[in-house]
Formats: structure tokens, C-alpha cells, sequence
């Protein structure tokens, strides 16, 4: 069993929660540029408040490996929190020592404390036990709401949490888990993968799984052309993993073998190189020289009609390079129809990273039924596999 944040007492306790505040950051400036997941944790942090928690903060920001590197900074995440709250929030230069064991210490109630990014000490990645043990000090009530790192058993998320005597999850892990637990078990037929993105080797594991829950899988992305290639389909100069074709093959047979579909795109905008600005043409064949970089509109239809009779989708990774506006057509189709078919009632599920990425950009997060925090730990929960930031609640 794991308890949630509304069966844990809070009152003049020190909450120690876990939020996910990796958030892409402005090199110039060193602004937040996207503050939607400082957003999805507010929830959580203002009950806590309400409650009269005393609230500590803790989250890693990018990969430093151990080192303190001041770009990586939790400060300007601390900044845009404070402006959500409408309230101070304090900022400890540290996630350990005794500087920040005096800030816990002299906390008040219904205030907050936001630590240093944790990946400073490579005791965190490496869930080394004296660093857990100087973390959970800081506690007397865990709480994890990063669902974005449930996927990595580290100090923070697995290692201190044996240390405090009460834990349990947050309002957005829940709702991660709501959404996401019945892609995996009971979903409404028929049941729609769309997979995208550069790398097939990325989506082996999760694709392996699918096959056995999905009606059909609808493929696009560079990952599209080592799959095009495994049919022996040509596709000019576009980018192909060629270790992977036979993985490919593998999937295609598997999928010829039982009763799910595997659509693959039959157009492409293809150009001579992969960037804006240069002459592009939509075309069925892909010419040696030119490099496939979004589907066609032959396969926005093809996609957009099972999409429209779907009664549950699951989409992880854009179409094309839509970063760039020339490309950016199949990956918006695809937002576009899931958009709709939430509305008439299906369950439409939006994995993290990229594609949650290119949903925002298109102002349609908020239309589809969930648009996951998790890139990696959403993939990880669909292969099927526990994720250690879970387990380590389990009571
Ligand atoms: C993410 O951005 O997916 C999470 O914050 C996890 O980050 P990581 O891949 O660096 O562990």
C-alpha cells in the first residue's frame, strides 16, 4: 500500500517532499523558459502550506555529475515558486551540512524551503547511505511528487526514504498514476500507440510491451525509416538505425504473427537537408539524396482516422523535426486529433518529454486527458517495470 499526502498528519511537521523541478532553463538569461512542471507541483506544496507543514524542497536540476556547477543553479526555479505561491520562499545554498540542517531546524509553519540542486553531491546519484541519512534528518514526513524521477533509484528518491518515518505521494504523482496505470491494464478499445521520435533502440522495450495490450501501433519519426527499411521500403538519405533493422524486422514479424497492426508512414516532406529554410517537397518514394523529416499528408489523414475512432491513445515522440515550422505539420496533426478525440470521450495520454514539449508549443496540453511530467519514468512504467521511486513507498 502507499499512503497519499491526504493520509499523512503535517501539522508542525517538516514535509520534506521530492518535487521534479529539472526545468529547461533560458543560457542567456538563465531564466526558467518552461515552468509547467514548477506548476504541476504546486498542488501538492500549497496543501502541505495549508496543512501547516513546515516545507522542504528538494529536486536535481540537469545532469552535473557531482560537481557544483552554477549554471545548473536551483535559485531562478526558487524565484518563479515564490512568484506562484505568492509567498517567500527561502533558498539553502546546499541540499546537506549544517547550514541547511539549522534552515530545517528554524523553519516555521506553512513556510518553505527550497534546497540546492541535490546532483551537486554525487552521493546522490549513487544512493549512497551516509547522504540519505543526512537528507532524511532534514524530515519527519517524506513526500515524493517527482514523478519525472521515479525512474532512478537515488538517494533523494529511493535511499532516505527508509529513514523517515512516514511517507507517501503527492497529488501529481497520484494523478500520474491514475492516468497511466490503465495503459497498461483495462484500456477502452481500440487501443492506439503512436510512437515517434529519432530512435527505435529508445522504444524496443515499451513497443515489446505494447504489442500485447495495443490494437495498433502507428509509428512515425525518424524512427519511421529503420522500420521502412526493415520492409525494404527505400528512404533516400533519411536518417536509419542500421544495427536496429533487424529489431525491426523482429517487431514487424511479431506483430504479422498476432492480431496488432503496425502502420508505418505512407508520405514523407522530405529535403535535402535537415533544416528550415531550404525547398521542401511531399513525396511517396524517397529519392537517394533526400532526407525524410515529417509525414506526408496521406499519412496525417491515415492517422487521424484511427485516431478519431480510437477509445484509448498513448503518444510518445513527435512526427518530424516539428521544432522546425516546415516539419512540424504531422506531429501538430497528431496533438490536433487527440485533442478531439478527448472531447468525445477517449482516454488520450501524452508520455513526457518531447512530444509533451511539442503539445505545449501548440497551446493543446490542456485539451487532452493527461500530458505526463515523465519522459523516461512514463516509458519505464508502460515497459511494464516497477519503478524504484514507487517501490520504495511501498508499505
Ligand atoms: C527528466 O527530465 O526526465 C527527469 O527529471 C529525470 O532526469 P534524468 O534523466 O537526468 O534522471
Amino acid at each position: 500500500m502507499i499512503r497519499s499526502i491526504e493520509q499523512l498528519d503535517l501539522l508542525h511537521k517538516r514535509v520534506f517532499i521530492r518535487v521534479d523541478f529539472n526545468v529547461p532553463l533560458d543560457k542567456k538569461t538563465g531564466e526558467v523558459k518552461d515552468d509547467a512542471r514548477i506548476r504541476a507541483a504546486l498542488p501538492t506544496i500549497q496543501y502541505a502550506i495549508k496543512k501547516g507543514a513546515r516545507v522542504i524542497l528538494a529536486s536535481h536540476l540537469g545532469r552535473p555529475d557531482g560537481k557544483l556547477v552554477p549554471e545548473l543553479s536551483l535559485e531562478p526555479a526558487g524565484t518563479v515558486l515564490s512568484r506562484l505561491l505568492g509567498q517567500d520562499v527561502i533558498f539553502a545554498d546546499d541540499c546537506v551540512g549544517d547550514g541547511v540542517r539549522k534552515l530545517s531546524g528554524d523553519l516555521k509553519d506553512g513556510k518553505v524551503l527550497l534546497l540546492e540542486n541535490l546532483r551537486f553531491h554525487a552521493e546522490e546519484e549513487a544512493n549512497e547511505e551516509d547522504f540519505s541519512r543526512q537528507l532524511a534528518a532534514l524530515a519527519d514526513v517524506y513526500v515524493d511528487d517527482a514523478f519525472g524521477t521515479m525512474h532512478r533509484a537515488h538517494a533523494s528518491t529511493v535511499g532516505m526514504v527508509r529513514h523517515v518515518r512516514e511517507r507517501g505521494i503527492g497529488f501529481l504523482v497520484a494523478s500520474e498514476l491514475k492516468h497511466l496505470q490503465p495503459l497498461l491494464k483495462g484500456a477502452a478499445k481500440p487501443y492506439l500507440a503512436i510512437l515517434g521520435g529519432a530512435k527505435v533502440s529508445d522504444k524496443i522495450k515499451v513497443i515489446d510491451q505494447l504489442m500485447n495490450k495495443v490494437d495498433a501501433l502507428l509509428i512515425g519519426g525518424a524512427m519511421a525509416y529503420t522500420f521502412l527499411s526493415a520492409r525494404g521500403v527505400p528512404v533516400g538519405g533519411s536518417r536509419v538505425e542500421k544495427d536496429k533493422i533487424d529489431v525491426a524486422k523482429r517487431i514487424l514479424d511479431k506483430a504479422s504473427a498476432s492480431r496488432v497492426e503496425i502502420l508505418l508512414p505512407i508520405d514523407h516532406v522530405v529535403a535535402r537537408e535537415a533544416k528550415g529554410g531550404v525547398p521542401t517537397e511531399t513525396v511517396e518514394k524517397i529519392e537517394p539524396g533526400l532526407l525524410g523529416l515529417d509525414i506526408g499528408p496521406k499519412t496525417i489523414e491515415l492517422y487521424r482516422e484511427r485516431i478519431a475512432k480510437a477509445g484509448t491513445v498513448f503518444w510518445n515522440g513527435p512526427m518530424g523535426m516539428f521544432e522546425i515550422k516546415e516539419y512540424a505539420a504531422g506531429t501538430r496533426a497528431v496533438a490536433d486529433a487527440m485533442a478531439l478525440a478527448t472531447r468525445r470521450g477517449a482516454l488520450c495520454v501524452v508520455g513526457g518529454g518531447d512530444s509533451a514539449a511539442a503539445i505545449a508549443e501548440f497551446g493543446l496540453a490542456s485539451q487532452v486527458t493527461h500530458v505526463s511530467t515523465g519522459g523516461g519514468a512514463s516509458l519505464e512504467l508502460l515497459e511494464g517495470r516497477e519503478l524504484p521511486g514507487i517501490k520504495a513507498l511501498e508499505e
